[in-house]
């Protein structure tokens, strides 16, 4: 994970980084750190342990000056999330400062190496085995800043995003990526840097996507009031190449909070929006002209294998459901990081659905490059344009929500879902098996989806009371049946990431063989319980938990009678088709966990050990 961000031109650096900074903390809050060569060419490093506010305290009233520098915020991974490990780390003899996001898999043996030609380490970080080897070989073989980048990395293995300066070189940054994430802006008269274009949008939408291997040298005339930057691009190989400057549209107002206390709250209440993005994007994706290499890719599928991680799972097993039941073709979900090396069956004609709302998730990128070598085609449902997931895909439908800040994932979910199971319903149809007016009054229906989830948002008073019981629970249980079921997954992840109850997601009637032991007045049973063919047996599973002295919650159909009479506490949504129920039924779920975060004081949009975009596996 971790956040990057460089900046060189003709502007003071620095709060174009820690600007940058905020708008990456989703990627990482663990510390944060900034590297900037003033006008005398000194180097200057800034650090903090924690989040990007406490390197702002840290910073302040120190030599800020400058308009060449990189930043870092960062999730751990090697050494302890503590000042010493905070990026930017300095090579040997401070000559050059490196921020990284990844992991080098063989730093041991390179670190053993350096220690034996007399370096000295000052964190327990692979990163900073980079900055050393840049610099040693920079000595050694007296080779150019880049060469000597280009050579360490030649020797890396593992994953990783780098910049790096060097003040021999004031105006230069060198930067690389290899399976993270790395972007460039490009400006009038300079040049950025990001894990993603959301620290750049709001100076330059011209953005270049940088491929896996590739390195640039971004650098500007020596002479200032040349006012020129120029960008040489090139793979690990040393093969020039020309860069592709890409459009994008990512309006700055979508990554601000806009009046919410809190991100997560925000993209929960804008679903009616978002959603209805999703549906317009999918008209085009879905019932163009340019939608028959997807169905080409669909139709000539035997067999679907998803694999995703997280809430994007939990999104593949509604599909699993969907695709089942509407296109009766046989589908596996999968965890991309036990795809990956499980070694599964994977045959030609085989078709992998990757669901990522970043695109960038190290193991599901990893999982469909394993699929693709042996011979898989792969489609990706994904949010974020032009990150590595779809650019390793064959095709890619696009959410299209707008960029998600929470770390918590809430419209992406309901995105997800509604993919794919206008997918599934299509596809049916082109197999004869969902008849023309079924698909058409669930496409219908699907097109009423944004305004059910506006009126359902209405009942938030229920919800905060719900909150309440729950906020005092050690432990929960979330249970559905059906299409309900991942539902219930979903549930229990939410309440978890955030509020840090135990809570576990459970089909039903599984209870029996398990869970059941563990009903008392202490552990809530959060039950959906929305109409469906299989309601009446829902009930029975609710009744054997009232038997119990279980206390139940439950998310229930308008006019119900039934559940609500056994409930401590419901929330009501509109009735729809049981397949489209999860888009609406998770709603309330996502608005319990919120509300239950906020009673307990805790961080909803950072929560404690999590990051966004989990670029390592
Ligand atoms: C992290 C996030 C989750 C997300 C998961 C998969 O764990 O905190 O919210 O569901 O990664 O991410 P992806 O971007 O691939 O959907």
């Amino acid at each position: 994970m971790c956040g990057i961000v460089g900046y060189i031109g003709k502007r003071q650096a620095y709060p174009v980084l820690v600007k940058g900074l905020h708008r990456l903390e989703y990627r990482g809050y663990d510390s944060a750190g900034v590297a900037l060569i003033n006008g005398e060419g000194q180097l200057n490093v800034y650090k903090s342990q924690g989040k990007v506010s406490d390197l702002e305290d840290t910073a302040q009233h120190q030599d800020l000056t400058g308009s060449v520098g990189i930043a870092h915020t960062r999730w751990a991974t090697h050494g302890e999330p503590n000042f010493r490990n905070a990026h930017p780390h300095l090579s040997q003899y401070g000559r050059l400062a490196i921020v990284h996001n990844g992991i080098i898999e063989n730093y041991a043996p390179l670190r053993e190496m350096l220690r034996q030609n007399g370096r000295t380490f000052k964190s327990d970080t692979d990163t900073e085995v980079v900055v050393q080897l840049i610099e040693y070989l920079q000595e050694k073989q007296q080779l150019s800043f880049p060469q000597s980048v280009r050579r360490t990395l030649q020797m890396l293995q593992g994953s990783y995003a780098i910049a790096v300066l060097d003040k021999n070189q004031p105006d230069t940054i060198v930067a690389a990526r290899k399976g993270s994430p790395l972007v460039v802006g490009v400006g009038d008269s300079e040049l950025f840097l990001g894990s993603d274009a959301s620290p750049i949008v709001e100076y330059t939408n011209r953005i270049i996507y940088l491929d896996d291997e590739d390195m640039v040298v971004l650098h500007r005339e020596s002479d200032s009031n040349a006012n020129e930057v120029g960008i040489d691009l090139m793979t690990l190989h040393g093969e020039h190449k020309q860069p592709r400057i890409e459009q994008v549209t990512l309006d700055v107002s979508q990554l601000e909070k806009g009046g919410y206390d809190h991100f997560m709250l925000k993209e929960i209440c804008e679903q009616p929006q978002s959603l209805r993005a999703c549906l317009l994007s999918l008209r085009q994706a879905l019932f163009g002209s340019d939608s028959e290499p997807i169905f080409s890719l669909l139709q000539s599928a035997n067999r679907v294998l998803i694999t995703a991680c997280g809430t994007s799972w939990h999104a593949g097993i509604v599909a699993k459901y969907a695709f089942e039941q509407m296109a009766r073709i046989p589908v596996d979900v999968d965890y991309a990081s036990e795809f990956r090396y499980r070694n599964p069956v994977i045959n030609e004609g085989d078709l992998v659905i990757a669901i990522s709302q970043s695109g960038e998730t190290a193991d599901t990128l990893a999982a469909i490059e394993m699929a693709k070598k042996q011979g898989a085609k792969v489609l990706s449902i994904c949010n974020v344009i032009g990150s590595s997931i779809p650019r390793a895909s064959d095709q890619t439908i696009y959410t299209m929500v707008g960029p998600e800040i929470g770390v918590a994932s809430t419209k992406a979910f309901t995105a997800q879902v509604t993919v794919l199971t206008t997918l599934a319903i299509l596809w049916g149809k082109r197999r004869g098996i969902v008849s023309e007016s079924e698909s058409a009054d669930l496409l219908k229906e699907l097109d009423s989806l944004p305004g059910q989830i506006a009126k359902m948002l209405t009942q938030k008073e229920a919800i905060r009371q719900m909150a309440q019981t729950l906020s005092f629970a050690p432990s929960c249980l979330y249970i559905g049946r059906g299409y309900n079921y991942p539902v219930a997954l979903e549930g229990a992840l939410k309440l978890k990431e955030i509020s840090y109850i135990h809570a576990e997601g459970y089909p039903a009637s599984e209870m029996k063989h398990g869970p059941i032991a563990l009903i008392s007045q202490e552990m809530p049973v959060v039950t959906i319980a929305t109409q469906s063919p299989i309601y009446d047996k829902l009930v029975s599973n609710i009744q054997e938990i009232r038997a119990r002295q279980g206390r139940v919650m439950a998310v229930v159909s308008e006019g119900d009678t039934e559940v609500v009479r056994m409930a401590d506490g419901y929330v009501v949504v509109p009735c729809v088709s049981d397949c489209l129920s999860p888009i609406l039924n998770i709603v309330p779920l996502q608005l319990l966990s919120y509300y239950v975060a906020c009673l307990k004081g805790c961080n909803v949009d950072q929560p404690r050990n999590l990051a966004k975009s989990v670029t390592v596996e």
